[in-house]
């Protein structure tokens, strides 16, 4: 299981340490929650931060970009040092802006991921999942950490995951929101691969403990 926590529930003032936390802890992502305050109700960070973020680690960087129109800012976040960018579903007017947004992100040489918010059926991106390395699955509202996973998010894996195995495919299922020991353990039996968590993580007293507890 690949654990990607999300520096979304971490010291702003003191990121560096947190990121050497993770690191430390045997983390091999960093999960990057970019809010607009438009896609969704709550503002985090930038591409510039991500930028000083590259600078003083190598873990892979995940980022989950909650924005609208995402594709006007790809090049930056690519620039930054991104390693995947996952934009979302509903960010987009319809499959052929979807489909752009995945060459875009390609053609730069990095990964691209679509996520689907916990109303969106995983049908909607079916048409897309062979050309994808990642499908983010919220299993919460996306927005805020702490919030309670919502269990509809495990059938959702189950599916993905059959159609992947089913189709040869390589795309990776990626869940986020409400991780924890028990909700993580849930995922990884239905199929995911890679688990986003972020108050229980930063909040738990041993980082590398809770970052076990996923794996
Ligand atoms: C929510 C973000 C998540 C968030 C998860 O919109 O996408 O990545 O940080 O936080 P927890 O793990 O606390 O639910
Ligand atoms: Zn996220």
């Amino acid at each position: 299981m690949i654990i990607s926590p999300s520096v979304l529930s971490a010291n702003f003032a003191d990121l560096k340490t947190d990121i050497k936390k993770i690191e430390e802890g045997g983390a091999s992502w960093l999960h990057y929650d970019v809010m607009d305050g438009h896609f969704v109700p709550n503002i985090s960070f930038g591409y510039s931060i991500l930028g000083d973020v590259r600078k003083v680690t190598d873990l892979f960087l995940d980022v989950h970009l909650m924005i609208s129109d995402p594709k006007k800012y790809l090049n930056d976040f690519i620039k930054a040092g991104a390693d995947l960018i996952t934009f979302h579903y509903e960010s987009c007017d319809d499959l052929d802006q979807v489909k752009s947004v995945i060459t875009e992100i390609k053609n730069q040489g990095i990964k691209a991921g679509i996520s689907i918010k916990p109303n969106t059926d995983v049908e909607a991106i079916k048409p897309v999942l062979a050309d994808l390395d990642l499908v983010l699955v919220m299993s919460v509202e996306p927005g805020f950490g702490g919030q309670s996973f919502m269990p509809k998010a495990i059938d959702k894996i189950k599916t993905l995951r059959n159609w992947i195995d089913q189709g040869k495919m390589e795309c990776l299922i990626e869940v986020d929101g409400g991780i924890n020991e028990e909700t993580g353990k849930q995922c990884k039996e239905a199929g995911a691969d890679v688990l986003v968590a972020g108050s229980y993580i930063f909040k738990h007293e041993n980082t590398k403990e809770a970052i076990e507890s996923l794996k």
